[in-house]
């Protein structure tokens, strides 16, 4: 289970995100560690203890509004889960993690240039809050460990750790997409940006255009040479590779078989009589296309009177960034697209759009990929998408449709489904009906070669090659010392 090849069996390996695999929350007036959200999170928390790793990461919360012995307790709880909190000031997570992270970094990686904000003081926020997670590495690492830093939050780090600890082995993954050069170079500082994530030894990225996005821009803006993958900065090899994120397949696969989870899809059956249901789940952000996925559906039910009645949506929206601005708006416009479609097709007994803003618990999640007829996953810009994997590994008898959206990085791995264009409405409606409409076999027959690849490519295996490919490049940098 455990190898990384070549590396020195002492190395202690050492995950640093801006997010723990638990957030502290308030919940009631009390402080609560809650699992976290996401693609990041989700897909590391399953095998960091398997690889002994110790995580670094922020707490969640204010450093103001958590103090002495109740954050000690917080501390405790998290050290036994080998995680080892970071707590930011207010003004840290306002400007760095709601400001340059959510309102610069964020929209301008996934193409919403328009939504992008550039402002020096978020920046400013952004190198001092770099500067802490350094320093609270350095609190826990040693020279020989190795170091793994993962996404957008945390792209000055990799320099930072690195002109502290010359020789560290230091690896960065990034789990968003990297713009082509023509989106990235907007931004004011470029140039910072990309020297920061040169600190490390590998840069890897879930797709092989996020790479050529990557070294397109370092070598149009700091001149950085690259062959094959490799780019030589300061007199350091460094490795640019991709590594498609996977899942942890068996959690997935085995859950249909859980007495608790059969219960719950019991229990929904029961409640949702629909003949069909689609399910659509997200955590609330604009990138994910929703409205536009709701408008396609009121559209299918207007050109489709034969499903009223007989169709369900279920739409997951978990809660996200509730302080930023746009994701405020989002929220307002689909609450309110939501009762427009309600109120246009429903009947008395039938409610189109099942509408559930809240994290769901693993049970019920499985139990929904589970029934759907459909999953319905239409990002206008993902870096992978982790959802569409997860759909695919539940479904133990594997009938059920698949619709991805092309702009999403888990379509260049699950090219049996049925890839859409989330801008093209009508295309969604024609899809929607395929699938509904799709013979069992042929779902069989798609859904069976999808599983198996991702049984095959799961997230061990990621995290294995990723760790290969590391050891890799330090043997390289090795050799070129020798000579
Ligand atoms: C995406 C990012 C993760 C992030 C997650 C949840 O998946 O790649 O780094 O943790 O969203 O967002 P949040 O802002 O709640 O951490």
């Amino acid at each position: 289970f455990i190898k990384y090849d070549n590396l020195k069996d002492v190395n202690k390996l050492v995950f640093v995100s801006n997010r723990l695999p638990f957030t502290i929350v308030k919940r009631k007036g009390s402080f609560h560690l809650q699992p976290s959200a996401g693609g990041l999170a989700t897909g590391l928390s399953s095998f960091y203890k398997a690889y002994q790793a110790i995580w670094v990461g922020w707490s969640g919360v204010a450093k103001e509004k958590i103090k002495g012995s109740e954050r000690e307790k917080f501390e405790k709880r998290l050290k036994a889960e080998n995680c080892y909190p970071v707590f930011l000031s207010q003004s840290d997570i306002e400007n760095f993690y709601h400001g340059f992270c959510n309102k610069t970094i964020w929209p301008l990686f996934h193409y919403f240039p328009l939504y992008t904000v550039h402002s020096k003081r978020l920046w400013e926020a952004y190198k001092r809050v770099n500067e802490i997670f350094c320093d609270e590495v350095a609190k826990v690492a040693q020279e020989d460990d190795i170091i793994w830093i993962h996404d957008y939050h945390l792209m000055l780090l990799p320099q930072f750790l690195r002109d502290r600890f010359p020789e560290a082995t230091i690896a960065f993954f990034l789990h968003i997409p990297f713009p082509s050069f023509e989106i990235f170079r907007l931004l004011p500082w470029r140039r910072e940006i990309l020297r920061g994530l040169l600190g490390a030894d590998l840069i890897g990225f879930h797709t092989y255009d996020y790479v050529r996005h990557f070294l397109e821009s370092a070598s149009s803006l700091i001149g950085c040479e690259h062959s094959f993958g490799h780019i030589t900065a300061e007199n350091r090899v460094i490795r640019v590779d991709a590594f498609p994120m996977g899942i942890d397949y068996q959690r997935f696969a085995r859950a249909a078989k859980n007495p608790k989870v059969k219960q719950e899809i019991q229990r929904i059956r029961h409640i949702v009589k629909t003949r069909n249901m689609v399910l659509s789940v997200d955590r609330l952000d604009y990138t994910k296309g929703i409205p536009q996925r709701l408008e396609a559906f009121d559209l299918f039910l207007e050109k489709n009177p034969k499903y009223k009645e007989k169709i369900t949506l279920v739409l997951v929206a978990v809660p996200s960034r509730t302080n930023v601005e746009q994701y405020k708006l989002l929220k307002a416009e689909l609450d309110e697209l939501v009762g427009k479609i309600n109120g246009k097709h429903g009947t008395i007994g039938w409610i189109p759009v099942w509408y559930l803003y809240r994290c769901l618990s693993f049970t019920s999640l499985v139990a929904l990929y589970n029934i759907a007829d459909v999953a319905l996953i239409t990002p206008l810009r993902d870096g992978m998408n982790l959802i569409a994997k997860e759909f695919i590994a539940s479904k133990m008898d594997d009938r059920g449709v698949l619709i991805l959206s092309e702009m999403a990085g888990a379509a260049k791995e699950l090219g049996e489904a049925i890839i859409i264009n989330p801008n093209n409405k009508e295309r969604i409606v024609n899809a929607l009906k395929e699938a509904l409409e799709m013979k069992e076999e042929e779902q069989i027959e798609r859904n069976k070669i999808m599983r198996r690849r991702l049984q095959r490519y799961n997230v061990v295996r990621w995290a294995n090659d990723f760790m290969d490919r590391l050891s890799y490049v330090k043997k390289i940098q090795q050799e070129l010392l020798v000579r």
